[in-house]
C-alpha cells in the first residue's frame, strides 16, 4: 500500500509560465465513484484518455491512499508507476489508456478547506479551485484538460442532498440505510470546476426561462433557517441571467443551476459548473441580519460566479497564469452588472476605493506582481487584488477606448472563436481587437507589467489664442525584476469646465478618441505627449480620469479651490467624489489647511442631500488609516497619521453643528423611493450620528440607543452600536449584550458583533485576547478569524503595535491547519519596512523569527517575498 502524503513543501519549487508544455494525455470521460463514510471516503475513478504528445502519463494527486489502479485492464504492481506526494507516473503508456484508481481520503478530518471537505456534522462539500481536485482522485489536474464527468455519490440516509454538476441521471438504495446519485455534466470541463454536496440541507426553488426558450430550475440549498434569506440572492440570479443575455448575447445553457451555502469556506464564492459553492456570507441576505453594503455584496458575487458560466467556464484558462483571463473580465462585468443595480457612479466609487486600498499598495510593495504573473510557487497566492481589480481595469479601459457597441463585437467575436477552449490572454485581446476592428495589442503590456503607473500633467492655458494645453507624462519606478518597463496605453477621460461660469466645454480636440462614450478621452500611449484644445474662452478647470479611466497615480497641480470647484461643478459623480478625495489627502498627508474642504463640504452637501442621498454619504469619505499610512513608503508612523485624521473629523464635526443634529432628525429611510436611495438615508444618518458623537453631544447616545431598539434593520442597528461601542457611552455594554442575546445563533450578524469590539480604536491586546477567548470564537472558521483578524486591522496603529504578536500567531497555526488563508492574513503585514524605527526592526525580527517555523508553501512564498525589499 501507498500513501502519498505529506503536503509539506520539500523544495519550493518555483513554476515559469514560459516552461507551458501541453498535457501528455487528454481524457475524453471521467466516471467518479465517491462513497462517504463517517471515517473516510472512497473515491473510485475511471479515466478515458488519449495521448496528445510523447511523454509519461502523469497524474496529480496528493494525501492520497492508493488502494489499487487497473491500467486497460490489468492490475499494476508497485513497479509498473512511480508515485512521490505530488504524482503518479507511469513510463511509456499505450496511446490509448483506460485507467481505474481506487483511494481512499479524510474529508471528515480536512481543516484545509481544500478538496473534499466535511464543512459542518450534516455536509460535505468540495473546492477545487486551482489545485484541489488532486486530494480527491489521481488525475491530470490542470486547466487545459476537459473532460466529460459522470459521478455517482453515494452516502448515509442522514444526509438526504446528494448533488454534482450536470443532469440528475438515477437515485436509489445502496443498502445498509445507504443511498446514491448519479449526475452526469454534458459540458466538457477542467477538474477544477468539478464539485459534489452532500449534506442535510434545504432549500428555495425557482425558475428562470431563458433567451432560446430553455426552462431552467433554480435551487439555492441552505439551513432550514436560513432558506427565508435567500430570496435576493434567488432575485439576483434570475436578473443576472437575464443581464448575460442583453449585454452579452449569453445565455444559459443547462436545466438546471444549483448554490450551495455554507460556512465553512475559505473565500468568497466559487463557480462550479451548474452547482456554484458559496460561503454563507455571499448568499444569505436579509435586512434584519445583514448590513446594506453586505446585501450589495451578495448581489454582486452572485452575479459574478453566474458570469463565471461564460467567462471561466465555457472558456477556461489554458494555466493558471492565465487567473486574470477569466478573473479581470469577470470581476468587470460583475462591476458592470452592479452599476446598474445601484447608482453607477457609487459603484464606481466604491469599487475604486477598493482598488486604490488593496491594489495599489500590492502593487507598490513587495508581493507586487503583473496581473498575470510569470512564476508563482503557489497558486493559491495569486488570487490577489492585482489579479482582480487590475484584471478588471484593464478590462475596463478597453471598453472604455472600444466603447459598447465595439466592445461587443469584441466580446461576440471572442465567444464564438473560443466556446470549449482553454485559452490565453493573447487569445482575449487578439479576439476582441478583430471583432472591434480596433487594435488593441499593446494593452497586452499591461498584463504584463508590475507597478502602479504616475501619469503627471501639466495645464497651460493661452487666453489670447483661447486655447487650453495640456502637457502629460507618464512614468513606471524602476523594478529590478522587471527592467524593460514599456510605455503603457492610458485611456485619460476628461473635461474642462468655465472657472467663471461652471459650465462644461464642448471639448474640440483632433486628440480625442471617437467612440460612443459621450466623454471626451484621449488615448495617451507614449512616454510624453500634448494635446491641445481650442475655443476655450475663459479660464478652465480640467477634470482628468473621469470614472477613474485608468489605474493609474495622477499628479495635477491644482489648487485647494480648484479642487474645492470640480467637488461642486463636476458632473461626472466619480470625480466630484475624487476631488474631495485629493483635497483630504493633502490636508492629511501634506499638512494643508482644511478651511477650503469645509467651505466647499458646507455649500455642497445640503442639496446633494437632497438630490443624491448615496452619492452624499460618499462626500463624507475620508481616507481610512490605512490608505493613508499605504500612501507612505518609510517613516510610517501610524499614530501620527491617527491625529490628523481625528483632528479633521473633529473640525469636520464642529463646523457642521447643528447641521448633523438636523439631519439626522429629518432623515428617514422608509420614506425612500428605492433601496438605493434608502441606503444613502441610512448611511447618512449614522454618520450624523457619528460627527454628532465627536461633538461630545451626549443627545447622540441617547438617539443611538434609540435607534438601536426600534429599527428592525441591520444597517441601522449596526451603525449606532458602532457609534456606542467606539466612544466607550454609558450604553454600549448593554447594547453589546442585546446584540449577542438576539444574534447569538445567527454566525454572520455574530462576526458583526466579534467585529465591531476588534475594530474599536482604543481595542488592545486584551481585547483580542478576551475576543479569541469567547467561547463564540472558532479557528476551524475563516469568517469568524477575519471578523476577529479584520476588525483588528482597520486601526493601523493597532495593527502596527500588538497586532503584530496576533497575526504571527495566526500565520503559525494556519501554517498547518489552513494554509491559504494563513498565507493571506500574513499579507497585512506585507508593508512592514515602510514603518518608523523602532517598529521596523521588531517586525522585521518578528517576521524572521516565524520564517523559521514555517512549513506549508502558502506561508513559505508570501514570508520570503515579504522579507525580500
Ligand atoms: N473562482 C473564484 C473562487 C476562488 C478563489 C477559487 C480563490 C480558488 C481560489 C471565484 O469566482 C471568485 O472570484 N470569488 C471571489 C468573489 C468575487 C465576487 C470576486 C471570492 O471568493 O472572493
Ligand atoms: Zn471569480
Amino acid at each position: 500500500m501507498n500513501i502519498a502524503a505529506n503536503p509539506m513543501v520539500e523544495a519550493s519549487q518555483t513554476i515559469y509560465l514560459k516552461d507551458y508544455q501541453k498535457p501528455s494525455f487528454l481524457v475524453d470521460a471521467v466516471e467518479l465513484d465517491i462513497q462517504v463514510y463517517a471515517d473516510y471516503t472512497q473515491v473510485g475513478a475511471t479515466l478515458k484518455m488519449q495521448r496528445q504528445t510523447a511523454g509519461d502519463l502523469v497524474l496529480l494527486g496528493r494525501d492520497l491512499e492508493l488502494k489499487s489502479i487497473i491500467l486497460n485492464g490489468t492490475e499494476l504492481s508497485e513497479s509498473d508507476y512511480q508515485l512521490d506526494s505530488e504524482q503518479l507516473r507511469i513510463a511509456n503508456a499505450p496511446d490509448q489508456v483506460t485507467l481505474e484508481t481506487i483511494v481512499i481520503i479524510h474529508p471528515e478530518s480536512n481543516t484545509q478547506l481544500e478538496g473534499l471537505y466535511q464543512a459542518s456534522s450534516d455536509l460535505f462539500v468540495t473546492q477545487n479551485e486551482p489545485e484541489g481536485f488532486r486530494k480527491i482522485t489521481f488525475y491530470p489536474d490542470r486547466p487545459d484538460v476537459l473532460s466529460v464527468f459522470t459521478t455517482r455519490v453515494e452516502a448515509d440516509k442522514k444526509y438526504p442532498v446528494l448533488l454534482a454538476n450536470g443532469n440528475l441521471l438515477e437515485t436509489g438504495e445502496a443498502g445498509e440505510g445507504r443511498h446514491y446519485a448519479i449526475w452526469q455534466d454534458p459540458t466538457k470541463k477542467p477538474s477544477y470546476l468539478f464539485a459534489c454536496v452532500i449534506g442535510d440541507l434545504a432549500v428555495m426553488k425557482d425558475h428562470y426561462v431563458t433567451s432560446e426558450g430553455r426552462n431552467v430550475a433554480l435551487e439555492i440549498y441552505a439551513e432550514e433557517k436560513d432558506i427565508p434569506k435567500c430570496k435576493i440572492a434567488m432575485q439576483a440570479l434570475k436578473h443576472s441571467m437575464r443581464w448575460d443575455e442583453e449585454h452579452y448575447g449569453l445565455p444559459y445553457d443547462l436545466d438546471n443551476y444549483m448554490i450551495v451555502a455554507t460556512s465553512a469556506f475559505n473565500m468568497g464564492a466559487m463557480e462550479n459548473k451548474g452547482l456554484n459553492i458559496f460561503n454563507t456570507s455571499c448568499v444569505l441576505a436579509d435586512e434584519e441580519y445583514t448590513t446594506d453594503a453586505a446585501i450589495m455584496r451578495v448581489q454582486s458575487v452572485i452575479a459574478h460566479e453566474y458570469f463565471h458560466n461564460w467567462t471561466g467556464n465555457r472558456i477556461t484558462c489554458r494555466d493558471w497564469f492565465q487567473l486574470c483571463l477569466k478573473e479581470g473580465l469577470t470581476v468587470f462585468r460583475d462591476q458592470s452588472f452592479s452599476e446598474d443595480l445601484q447608482s453607477a457612479a457609487v459603484q464606481r466609487i466604491d469599487d475604486v476605493a477598493v482598488l486604490k486600498a488593496h491594489q495599489f499598495p500590492e502593487d507598490s510593495g513587495p508581493l507586487s506582481h503583473p496581473p498575470r504573473p510569470d512564476h508563482f510557487v503557489e497558486i493559491n497566492n495569486f488570487y490577489t487584488a492585482t489579479v482582480y481589480e487590475k484584471g478588471a481595469e484593464i478590462n475596463r479601459m478597453m471598453s472604455t477606448l472600444l466603447g459598447k457597441e465595439k466592445f461587443r463585437k469584441g466580446s461576440d467575436e471572442y465567444f464564438r472563436r473560443h466556446d470549449g477552449q482553454a485559452v490565453t490572454v493573447e487569445d482575449w485581446v487578439n479576439a476582441l481587437s478583430a471583432g472591434s476592428g480596433v487594435d488593441l495589442s499593446n494593452f497586452l503590456t499591461w498584463y504584463n507589467q508590475p507597478g502602479t503607473p504616475k501619469l503627471e500633467v501639466q495645464g497651460e492655458y493661452d487666453a489670447a489664442a483661447q486655447v487650453y494645453r495640456l502637457n502629460l507624462k507618464q512614468s513606471l519606478k524602476s523594478n529590478a525584476k522587471y527592467p524593460n518597463l514599456k510605455a503603457l496605453p492610458i485611456p485619460v477621460a476628461l473635461a474642462l469646465f468655465n472657472a467663471e461660469t461652471g459650465e462644461q466645454y464642448i471639448l474640440q480636440s483632433e486628440a480625442l478618441v471617437e467612440n460612443s462614450v459621450k466623454d471626451g478621452v484621449y488615448l495617451f500611449d507614449q512616454a510624453q505627449a500634448s494635446i491641445e484644445f481650442s475655443g476655450i474662452t475663459a479660464h478652465p478647470v480640467v477634470s482628468l480620469l473621469r470614472n477613474f479611466s485608468a489605474p493609474v497615480n495622477l499628479e495635477f497641480n491644482y489648487s485647494n479651490d480648484e479642487l474645492a470647484f470640480l467637488m461642486q461643478h463636476e458632473t461626472n459623480g466619480f470625480n466630484q467624489w475624487q476631488a474631495t478625495q485629493t483635497l483630504l489627502e493633502r490636508i492629511l498627508l501634506e499638512e494643508h489647511a482644511a478651511d477650503t474642504y469645509l467651505q466647499a463640504m458646507k455649500n455642497t452637501v445640503p442639496a446633494l442631500i437632497e438630490k443624491d442621498p448615496l452619492l452624499a454619504s460618499r462626500i463624507f469619505d475620508v481616507p481610512s488609516e490605512g490608505y493613508l499610512g499605504s500612501r507612505i513608503d518609510q517613516n510610517y508612523q501610524p499614530e501620527k497619521i491617527q491625529q490628523q485624521r481625528n483632528a479633521l473629523l473633529d473640525t469636520l464635526a464642529r463646523e457642521l453643528g447643528a447641521f448633523c443634529k438636523e439631519t439626522y432628525l429629518s432623515l428617514d429611510p422608509d420614506m425612500q423611493q428605492d433601496f438605493s436611495q434608502a441606503m444613502g438615508v441610512r448611511a447618512l444618518k449614522n454618520i450624523m450620528l457619528a460627527l454628532m458623537a465627536r461633538q461630545g453631544d451626549a443627545k447622540a447616545f441617547e438617539l443611538a440607543q434609540q435607534q438601536y431598539h426600534t429599527t428592525r434593520n441591520m444597517s441601522e442597528r449596526l451603525g449606532v452600536l458602532r457609534v456606542l461601542v467606539w466612544n466607550d457611552a454609558p450604553q454600549a455594554k448593554a447594547a453589546l449584550e442585546d446584540f449577542y442575546t438576539r444574534f447569538k445563533d445567527e454566525a454572520l450578524a455574530l462576526d458583526q458583533w466579534f467585529m465591531v469590539q476588534a475594530s474599536h480604536p482604543k481595542a488592545t491586546a486584551e481585547t483580542i485576547q478576551a475576543l479569541t477567548a469567547h467561547p463564540d470564537y472558532d479557528l476551524g472558521t475563516p469568517n469568524r478569524i477575519r471578523s476577529v483578524s479584520g476588525g483588528l486591522n482597520s486601526n493601523p496603529v493597532n495593527t502596527w503595535s500588538f497586532g503584530v504578536q496576533h497575526f504571527i500567531d495566526l500565520a503559525k497555526y494556519l501554517d498547518e491547519k489552513n494554509p491559504i488563508v494563513g498565507s493571506r492574513l500574513l499579507q497585512v503585514l506585507s508593508r512592514w519596512y515602510t514603518l518608523a524605527e523602532p517598529q521596523r526592526n521588531q517586525v522585521q525580527a518578528a517576521l524572521l523569527n516565524l520564517q523559521s517555523v514555517v512549513k506549508s508553501k502558502n506561508v513559505v512564498e508570501t514570508l520570503n517575498s515579504m522579507l525580500e525589499v
